[in-house]
């Protein structure tokens, strides 16, 4: 039992949800996610229709100006993220510093940091500037420091005008000129569009608590950023690609499967907190990853191995694979290195971090929760001298 005699306030251990599982912690009009019977929309727009028929602008504006824009407001908003990828000089040369070894997710939030003490949030800089801006360079910052510390090669422009995010971060990945396949900017287009919210997901959580004590939009980002790097979060395609790359046919796939789930290890790419029926995004992914295994350079094989590793998890364990388990083997099939896709994670869901910073700060109130204390009780200070 715990001892909750000493507490203060009106809170009781029964209201106590190691994980914050199943706990309600904010309002808010920007996604549903595990709403009985309402499947999955931002914004009241669901998730099928925006993949369907939408791009990643279009969400982008809707999570950070609350509405989906109209013809003319998209051409404006297209032409603003691309005026807005080139770096600054002082972020070229902290780029350049950092180590070729470093994690891509280092970078990204290195260089938010950095950027926040180039060009501070102000009241000519505000939330939504800073917002579009971070959208626009994250993919610049990753292939200019990529580029340099791989090959010496200095990126002269990161931006192209009026490119899609898509097809902008495929051209800068190739550094070839050449333009990238019109289904790979269509793949990465609709993944953006998946990743970009989730609720109150781990990151998006930690960017609400940053900025419930008033501090700056950076410091939030820079939060979510590093919350988003684990595998128990985004970090997961990632670490699904690498579990996907010891197989080499499904069989193999099969046989590895077994003896992770019997040794009781984790299927990256597996399990949701909230959902336990399935992740509505999956088959969207799954579709288009399947498609990409079907055209000219795909791997069909890579396809196949996943489906049987999905087949396998959930022959055993009854579990669905999440967003991240497919957008693997789609990443990895239009040439985005494995290092880079919990990065790419980051390009989409900033717009979903953004609608929450500028969401908490409308309607604030300091995050602050309490633990169980669990340590010792009260005992007498050992002066120094006397400690053995
Ligand atoms: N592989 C094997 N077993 C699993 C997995 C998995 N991927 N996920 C859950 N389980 C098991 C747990 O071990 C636990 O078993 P137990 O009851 O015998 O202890 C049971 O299923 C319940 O899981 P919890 O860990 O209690 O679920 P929780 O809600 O805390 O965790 C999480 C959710 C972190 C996503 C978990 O499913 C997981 O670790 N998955 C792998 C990482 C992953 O894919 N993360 C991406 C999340 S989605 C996203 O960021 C887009």
């Amino acid at each position: 039992g715990l001892n909750t005699s000493h507490l203060t306030t009106t809170m009781s251990t029964e209201q106590y949800s190691k994980g914050l599982a199943g706990v309600f912690v904010a309002e808010s009009a920007i996604c549903t996610v595990g709403v009985k019977g309402v499947g999955l929309n931002y914004r009241g727009y669901d998730i099928k229709e925006l993949a369907a028929q939408s791009t990643f602008e279009e969400v982008a504006y809707l999570m950070i100006y609350g509405r989906l824009p109209t013809e003319q407001e998209l051409v404006a908003y297209i032409r603003t993220l691309s005026s807005l990828r080139q770096l600054p000089g002082a972020l070229c040369d902290v780029l350049e510093r950092i180590p070729s070894s470093a994690h891509p997710m280092d970078v990204l939030r290195t260089g938010c940091s950095l950027l926040g003490t180039l060009e501070p949030e102000s009241k000519t800089n505000d939330q939504y500037q800073i917002a579009n801006r971070l959208i626009a360079l994250f993919g610049s910052m990753l292939l200019y420091w990529y580029h340099w510390t791989t090959s010496g090669k200095r990126i002269q422009t990161t931006t192209h005008q009026d490119d899609s995010t898509a097809r902008n971060f495929l051209k800068l990945l190739r550094l070839d000129g050449q333009e990238p396949p019109a289904l790979h900017v269509k793949v990465v287009d609709v993944s953006l569009i998946l990743y970009a919210e989730h609720d109150l997901a781990a990151s998006s959580f930690c960017a609400r608590v940053t900025t419930s004590t008033l501090t700056d939009f950076y410091s939030g980002i820079c939060s979510a950023i590093g919350t988003l790097r684990g595998p128990l979060h985004g970090g997961a395609n990632e670490a699904a690609m690498k579990l996907l790359e010891q197989f080499n046919n499904p069989q193999d796939a099969e046989t590895g499967i077994m003896k992770m789930l019997s040794n009781k290890e984790l299927i990256m790419g597996f399990g949701h907190r909230v959902y336990r029926n399935g992740d509505p995004r999956n088959p969207i992914i799954k579709e288009w990853s399947k498609k990409l295994s079907q055209e000219e350079g795909g791997d069909p094989n890579l396809f196949a191995v996943s489906e049987r590793v999905e087949q396998v998890v959930f022959r055993e364990k009854k579990m669905f694979p999440n967003l991240d388990f497919y957008s693997a083997s789609a990443y990895n099939q239009v040439g985005i290195p494995t290092l880079f896709f919990t990065p790419v994670f980051v390009i989409s869901r900033t717009t979903g971090w953004a609608a929450h910073i500028i969401e908490q700060r409308a309607n604030n109130k300091l995050i602050r929760p309490s633990a169980i204390y669990t340590g010792p009780d009260s005992r007498p200070y050992i002066p120094l001298k006397d400690r053995k």
